[in-house]
């Protein structure tokens, strides 16, 4: 079978990794790929945002099944025209992508649905938005409604930081994402992503994960688009994923089908565990990344007819298997990353670094020139490992990067402390 994958990131170069061990794949295009992906598929040039381009490279080349990574083409709607072009596709159309695109649409739906999540307004002015925010009072959480790059979320500890939010949306820092503005309350507890395959009818939820946002060690500085991974995620018991399964997953795909737009495509759901139980933060239409690296790690079973399963609507008899150990990334940014990088630098000791079996490193943001492998973005490296424990897991990953020769990259230095702590008073 003949698959062409779409995205240029860690997480597609996990999802290539997995999709390349396959037997049934014949052939692997991805476009655009990177300098790491190269080494599974046969990495294209293709413009994305022209869907009959897309459609017509897949006819000339046989594809069987398109696997979309990110969420900007599925919002834009490239699933649907794939779809009516006759080619199957992993991912949800146009509409069942809002659930990403704007988080207005996904608070309504869970408050038609009693889908537990923060209390909410939604807002198109900034005075009734503030005033809102007074009335709840601070700690208070200020959102721009659509794609914004991960950029358009502000925890605000007073009202004047709410209010200044606010009025960043209203004033266009975000675009188009912030012409409509969500206000709601401040969730109290520990964050999870839990993600689930979803056939349009049945979900099938995959191992639970749990990255780590923010920059620096201790889960200090700017937020970025994730500097680590772990998988399982101990906060997520049986009976955490037993009522996310029931309270959250379940009623929004019966919900998105009734209001006519089935939901086809891996489901990222980012959790707070709070003493009430899991309430959704959000929803993406996509696999997280750098969770879909420690997932494609741990995953057993064979990637492809899961993801076929899944868009031939037959999820309902199918299972998957998982590895019993634990999976740890630890990602590797350019100095400055999620701020101003420099790009270009040469990165050494790769191949040294990859030499024992648990360990893969998937490329986020590399190219090849002249036989030197460079740096070409923010998230440059995920050095990851599998292992009996989270410990084991964190130990073989940062003996890895021990022998990787990039002085102008950095990573924390603490990735798994969560779930390393939890192995450490479990013990105890
Ligand atoms: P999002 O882009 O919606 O995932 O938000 C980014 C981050 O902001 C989340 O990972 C949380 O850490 C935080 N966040 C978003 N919404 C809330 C909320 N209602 N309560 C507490 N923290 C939140
Ligand atoms: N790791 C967070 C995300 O993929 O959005």
């Amino acid at each position: 079978m003949n698959v062409l994958l779409i995205g240029s990131g860690g997480r597609e170069h996990a999802l290539a990794w997995a999709l390349a061990a396959s037997p049934l794949l014949t052939r692997l295009y991805c476009a655009p790929g990177n300098g790491g992906i190269a080494e599974v598929a046969e990495c294209v040039t293709l413009d994305i945002g022209d869907h009959a381009a897309v459609a017509a490279f897949c006819k000339a080349q046989k594809i069987e099944l398109v696997v979309v990574g990110p969420e900007a083409p599925l919002v834009a709607g490239l699933a649907d025209d794939l779809r009516a072009a006759g080619l199957k596709t992993f991912g949800p159309g146009r509409e069942a992508a809002q659930l990403e695109g704007s988080k207005g649409f996904t608070k309504d739906l869970c408050a038609r649905h009693h889908i537990p999540t923060a209390r909410y307004g939604r807002f198109t002015d900034a005075e009734t938005a503030k005033a809102y925010a007074r009335d709840q009072g601070a700690p208070i959480v200020v959102k721009a409604d659509g794609l914004a790059a991960g950029k358009g979320v502000t925890v605000a500890e007073t009202l004047e930081a709410a209010e200044a939010a606010i009025d960043a949306c209203f004033e266009g820092r975000f675009g188009a994402a912030g012409a409509e503005v969500v206000v709601e309350e401040c969730l109290v507890g520990e964050e999870a992503s839990f993600f689930a395959l979803v056939d349009g009818a049945t979900a099938l939820p995959l191992a639970t994960a749990q990255d780590h946002k923010r920059a620096h060690d201790g889960d200090r500085g700017p937020n970025t688009g994730g500097m680590g991974a772990t998988s399982p995620a101990p906060v997520m018991t049986e009976e955490i994923c037993r009522r996310t399964m029931d309270e959250i997953i379940g009623p929004t795909v019966r919900g998105m089908a009734e209001a006519g737009m089935p939901y086809q495509g891996v489901l990222y759901a980012g959790l707070m565990i709070t003493d009430e139980g899991p309430k959704l933060i959000e929803y993406n239409v996509r696999f997280g990344d750098p969770e879909c690296q420690v997932l494609m790690m741990r995953l057993k079973s064979d990637l492809l007819p899961a993801l076929m399963a899944t868009a031939d609507g037959v999820l309902e008899t199918f299972d998957l298997r998982w590895h019993d150990q634990a999976a740890l990334t630890v990602v590797m940014a350019s100095q400055g990353y999620p701020g101003a990088y420099e790009k270009g630098s040469v990165i050494r000791g790769l191949a040294a670094a990859a030499d024992n079996p648990d360990v893969e490193i998937f490329h986020a943001g590399t190219a090849r020139r002249d036989g030197d492998v460079i740096a070409t973005g923010g998230r440059v490296l995920n050095v990851t490992a599998l292992g009996a424990s989270v410990q084991e897991a964190q130990a073989r990953a940062y003996a890895a990067i021990e022998k990787i020769d990039w002085p102008e990259g950095f990573c924390r230095s603490d990735i798994g402390w969560r779930a390393v702590e939890r192995e450490k008073d479990a013990a105890a």
